[in-house]
């Protein structure tokens, strides 16, 4: 790594009554003041030429990875302002730099071009990148923003090492393969026999009696054959997730594009918004570019997943020993994402409806209720539903929502060797996409413990001991979907233990 900056320290009075000093007092600074925690051996900074100009002091300082040439900068102002001031009642004031370049390592070559901000230049030859920033401030220095670029240029060499890569799956388990009689997409099925209704919007759905039945069938069995056997409690939470909790949890700088944004009025001032109403009421349509001007910039989004809101709950907390592990899970709140291109039926959506448990414990304990909850879910999928599906280790979601680069060594580490961390994620078959073997088949279910992660992204703490945490995607419009493609829509075909969970449909409406 090597660090050179022009810039200049900044003084409240003229320097040529100390201009004859300066030379030894900064040659001295170079062997102690820089010298400060650079390890035996290794180089520290070096102030390359200087010049009094008025109240500047311009230097360039050229520096290695110990004492970087900018926290030196900072230490000649402090150090000299205390001499100058003794000496000639001059003090440091500020300062800046006109321009600063940085070279460092990257993992590999990259193969296409790696944008960031601030930077006014980005250049790489082979694995050395070669950064260069303009104009920089005290501030930008003192945030610690310098790092934080380094950080992200290599972050993005490496995300590229993953695009277009295959995610990485490990089969865990395979129900056998079933015969099906049913081979239609369950969701066109239901819109033609008047079970639901697009809308309102894009990406999303009306669902009607018949659909509403068997969605909440779907949330019974998951409470009543997984979640309370196992000793989860329910809580409420709330639809708005304030940025500050996705700035903990990532997400806001992973899927900040698939975010439904939230807008409070910028005032509830009657008379503000008085010109808005009386163009709806003459026009009979929103004025959007009107509505605009009265909205705030968005400080919080729609709920993108249960869990961040759950931990928030839990945050700078210390839970007592007997409550450990804690078991809860939220149904109340549905999810939003932003699909765009990839919506699809009732299984890809841009709202959908889930219950999401969460835990937390320590890992053993942890690592426990993962099994319980596997044969919970197995019961559920194999003797109740009576599906055909499959369990495997995926990449851990939290990669993809927090930004981070996902693929297949990333995977595999997060499982590590004896998998005590990791996301499993439940696929099933959906015949109407084609054979079992060539088709895609359908997550309709996950399963994750992410070690100490959002833990400490919300400093929740044990008596003793250091605390894990994990959740767990029931999707309700999920499992439905998987069970209605492959038993279809007529009630009389539906497996014994579903039945019992819904005896017989409510008949809902025919239209003329
Ligand atoms: N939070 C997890 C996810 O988003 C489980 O719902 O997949
Ligand atoms: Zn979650």
């Amino acid at each position: 790594m090597r660090f050179e900056l022009e810039g200049a320290i900044i003084f409240s009075a003229d320097l040529a009554p100390a201009a004859a000093e300066l030379d030894g007092i900064l040659k001295e600074m170079e062997g102690t003041v820089l010298m400060k925690g650079v390890p035996e051996g290794e180089e520290g900074p070096h102030v390359g030429s200087w010049k009094a100009d008025g109240p500047e002091l311009k230097l360039t300082i050229v520096s290695g990875r110990h004492v970087r040439a900018h926290e030196a900068l900072l230490r000649l102002r402090k150090e000299l302002s205390g001499r100058l001031g003794k000496a000639h009642r001059i003090g440091g004031r500020a300062v800046r730099i006109d321009r600063y370049t940085i070279e460092f390592q990257v993992s590999r070559e990259p193969v296409a071009e790696v944008r960031v901000p601030f930077a006014s230049g980005l250049e790489f030859q082979g694995t050395t990148a070669r950064l260069v920033l303009t104009d920089v401030t005290e501030d930008f220095l003192s945030r610690n923003y310098v790092d934080r670029l380094i950080a992200l240029v290599k972050e993005k060499v490496d995300a590229q090492r993953y695009e277009g890569k295959e995610e990485f799956w490990e089969a865990i388990w395979e129900s056998p393969a079933l015969e099906h009689t049913y081979d239609m997409d369950p969701t066109e099925e239901m819109a033609r026999l008047g079970w639901i209704q697009q809308g309102p919007g894009k990406g999303r759905w009306f669902f009607r009696p018949q659909a509403a039945a068997v969605i909440r069938a779907m949330e019974r069995i998951a409470l009543e054959e997984v979640l309370h056997p196992l000793g989860f409690q329910e809580v409420i939470s709330s639809s708005l997730v304030p940025f500050e909790v996705w700035l903990k949890t990532g997400h806001m700088k992973g899927v900040a594009n698939e975010i439904y944004y939230l807008s409070e009025p910028a005032t509830r001032s009657a008379e503000a918004w008085e010109e808005l109403s009386d163009l709806v009421k003459i026009t009979r349509e929103v004025p959007r570019e009107k509505l605009a001007d009265l909205l705030e910039v968005p400080r919080a989004g729609m709920t993108y997943a249960q869990c961040p809101n759950i931990y928030w709950s839990f945050q700078k907390r210390t839970l007592a020993d007997e409550d450990l592990p804690i078991l809860v899970y939220d149904r109340t709140v549905n999810s939003f994402r932003y699909e765009s291109g990839g919506r699809h039926g009732i299984e890809r959506v841009d709202e959908f409806h889930r219950i999401e448990p969460v835990y937390i414990g320590t890992i053993d304990q942890l690592v426990e209720l993962r099994e319980g909850l596997i044969e919970r879910y197995k019961h559920v999928f194999n003797d109740i539903l009576e599906l055909e599906w499959r369990m495997a280790w995926v990449s851990p979601f939290y990669l993809q929502q927090a930004g981070l680069a996902g693929g297949e060594t990333e995977g595999a580490d997060a499982g590590d060797d004896d998998r005590r961390e990791g996301t499993i994620d439940y696929e099933a078959y959906l015949p109407y996409r084609g054979s079992r073997e060539e088709s895609e088949w359908l997550e309709f279910q996950n399963l994750s413990i992410l070690g100490d992660r959002y833990t400490s992204a919300f400093t929740i703490k044990a008596q003793r001991g250091e605390l894990v945490s994990g959740c767990s995607g029931i999707g309700l419009e999920r499992w439905t979907s998987a069970f209605l493609a492959q038993k279809g829509l007529d009630p009389s075909n539906w497996p014994q233990g579903f039945k019992e969970y819904l005896p017989s449909l409510p008949k809902g409406f025919t239209f003329h």
